[in-house]
């Protein structure tokens, strides 16, 4: 197990010292949009960093639950921008603002099974479009 996140973080750490820039965006989309447990608290997750603004609340996030790997297979062989969409369908939670009571937000989950579309940038997904078709 040790050996097996260690030699994930040195090929990450090797592909972050190639490419920078889309290393942050490939990591930025997953600390967003993955979430292996589909058993998510909206609530409890949109008021954490990296969601939780200084001021309102951000409107929508989803979250796939599948590995990160199975994501970034969306974009494999694609090295330009370009918005793809997923050939199988994945679990996923849409989290959608409801209310706010000043600083603290409250979320509504919508969950589903379906095609996502996403950027991607050289072979990663680099930002989420939407559930469904590009
Ligand atoms: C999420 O967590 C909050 C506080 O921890 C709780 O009040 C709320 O009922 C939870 N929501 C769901 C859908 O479980």
């Amino acid at each position: 197990m040790v050996s097996k996140v260690s030699s994930l973080l040195i090929f990450g750490i090797f592909l972050c010292v190639l490419h920078w820039s889309e290393c942050q965006n490939w990591i930025a989309f997953r600390r967003k949009h993955i979430a292996y447990s589909s058993n998510i608290n909206c609530t409890n997750v949109m008021n954490r960093y990296p969601f939780r603004k200084q001021h309102g609340c951000k409107q929508l996030n989803t979250f796939i639950h599948a590995p990160a790997k199975t994501v970034q297979n969306i974009c494999r062989g694609v090295m330009q921008p370009t918005d793809t969409t997923s050939i199988a369908p994945f679990r996923y939670t849409t989290c959608v603002n409801t209310f706010h009571h000043g600083h603290h937000c409250v979320y509504k989950a919508k969950t589903g099974r379906r095609v996502i579309c996403v950027t991607c940038e050289r072979r990663s997904p680099v930002h989420f479009v939407k559930v469904g078709q590009c």
